[in-house]
C-alpha cells in the first residue's frame, strides 16, 4: 500500500527499530491500529472513518457506548463496500468507553492500557481529536467552576495522558505518529474563552517539547500539532465557506499534510492543513498584537451577538 500515510502503515513487529516490516508484509500480519478519541462526531468520526479507509484498524474512544457502536457500524459498512470491490480484509473496531472531562479517570488510564494488552494490537497511529469548550462565550467570572475543571482536565490532562499510556507502543512499533490537535485561537488568543484557549496553548507546547523530547532519544515517533481554524462540527455550526470547512474536507486535508516525501519523510511540528487556515495562523503568528486583538475582539463579538440571538430563537 502506499498512501499519505505509508511510513506508519507497515508490519513492524515488537523491538524493531522500524525500517524492516514493509506495508507488503501487513498482508500477513494484520493491518496496523490507530487510536482516535472524540470519535463520535465532527473531526473525530471523520479521522477514524478515513484511516480505516486507508487500511488502518480503528480504537475509537469515545463517552458514550451507542455513539461508538454507530460510529463502528459506519465504518464496518464502507469497508465492506470497499472490500467487495478490492477483495480487503475486514477492519477490525475496538472500542474504549471512558469520560474525558475527570481526573483520576480509570477508564482512561486502566481501560486503555486494558485495550492495548492485547498484543495482536501493532500501535502506530494515536489522533489526540478530542477537545470541550462552552459555546456560550461567558466572561470567566460566570464560568462555573466545574466547568473550566472539565475544560482543562479534557484539553490538556487527557491528551498527555492518553500520550503517556501510548508511547511506548507506539516505540515497539515505530515509525509512529502521535497528533494532537490545538486551535487556531491559540495564536489569535479571543476573548470569551480563556480556559479553552489556555488549554489549546498547552497542546501546542506540549507537543513541541514531547516532539523534541522524542528527537533526543532518537526515537522514530514523529510528534505533530495539528491547527483547525473553524470546521464544521459539533463544537461549530457556522455555516461551510472558504474559511469553515466541513470536517470531512477538514480530515482529508490533514491527511495529505501528514504524507512523507523524498525531501522530508517526517511531518512538521505544527500543521494547519486547511491552507486559508495556514494564512491565518501565519499572519496571527507574525502580525502585531495591536492588529490581532481588535480582530480577535469583533470575530467573537459577532459570533457572540449571533449565539445571544440564536438563544432568543430570533
Ligand atoms: N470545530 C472547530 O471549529 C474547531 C476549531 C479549532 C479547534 N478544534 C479542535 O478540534 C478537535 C475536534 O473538535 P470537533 O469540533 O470535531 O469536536 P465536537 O464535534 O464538538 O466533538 C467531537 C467529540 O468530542 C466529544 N466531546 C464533546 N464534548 C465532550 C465532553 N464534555 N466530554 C467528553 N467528550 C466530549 C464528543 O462526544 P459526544 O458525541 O459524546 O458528545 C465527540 O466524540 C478538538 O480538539 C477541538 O478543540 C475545533
Amino acid at each position: 500500500m502506499s498512501h499519505a500515510l505509508h511510513r506508519y502503515f507497515h508490519a513492524n513487529a515488537s523491538g524493531s527499530t522500524g525500517s524492516n516490516g514493509s506495508s507488503s508484509d501487513v498482508k500477513t500480519i494484520g493491518a496496523p491500529y490507530a487510536l482516535v478519541t472524540g470519535a463520535t462526531g465532527g473531526m473525530g468520526e471523520e479521522w477514524a472513518l478515513q484511516l480505516a479507509e486507508l487500511g488502518f484498524n480503528i480504537i475509537i474512544q469515545g463517552r458514550n457506548r451507542t455513539k461508538l457502536e454507530a460510529v463502528k457500524a459506519q465504518i464496518s459498512k464502507r469497508h465492506a463496500a470497499a472490500s467487495s470491490r478490492n477483495a480487503g480484509d475486514a477492519v477490525d473496531v475496538r472500542l474504549l468507553v471512558c469520560e474525558a472531562t475527570i481526573y483520576p479517570n480509570a477508564g482512561l488510564t486502566d481501560g486503555l492500557a486494558a485495550v492495548l494488552s492485547d498484543s495482536s494490537i501493532r500501535l502506530t497511529v494515536l489522533i489526540n481529536n478530542l477537545g470541550v469548550n462552552v459555546t456560550h462565550f461567558p466572561r470567566l467570572e460566570d464560568t462555573r467552576s466545574e466547568e473550566i475543571a472539565e475544560i482543562v482536565i479534557a484539553n490538556s490532562f487527557f491528551p498527555a495522558e492518553t500520550a503517556r499510556i501510548c508511547l511506548p507502543h507506539l516505540k515497539r512499533h515505530q515509525p509512529a505518529l502521535l497528533v494532537t490537535v490545538t486551535s487556531l485561537g491559540a495564536w489569535a488568543t479571543p476573548p470569551y474563552l480563556a480556559p479553552y484557549i489556555g488549554t489549546k496553548g498547552f497542546d501546542v507546547a506540549f507537543s513541541d517539547s514531547l516532539r523534541n523530547e522524542q528527537i533526543s532519544e532518537g526515537t522514530q515517533v514523529d510528534v505533530v500539532c495539528m491547527a483547525p481554524g473553524q470546521v464544521q462540527s459539533g463544537m461549530c455550526n457556522e455555516p461551510v465557506g472558504l474559511m469553515i470547512p466541513t470536517s470531512k474536507d477538514w480530515v482529508t486535508s490533514a491527511i495529505a499534510s501528514l504524507r512523507s516525501t523524498w525531501w522530508t519523510p517526517v511531518p512538521a511540528a505544527v500543521i494547519a492543513p486547511w491552507t486559508p487556515h495556514a494564512w491565518g495562523q501565519w499572519f496571527t503568528a507574525l502580525a502585531p498584537r495591536c492588529i490581532i486583538g481588535p480582530m480577535s475582539r469583533n470575530i467573537i463579538k459577532d459570533l457572540k451577538a449571533k449565539e445571544v440571538d440564536a438563544r432568543k430563537g430570533l
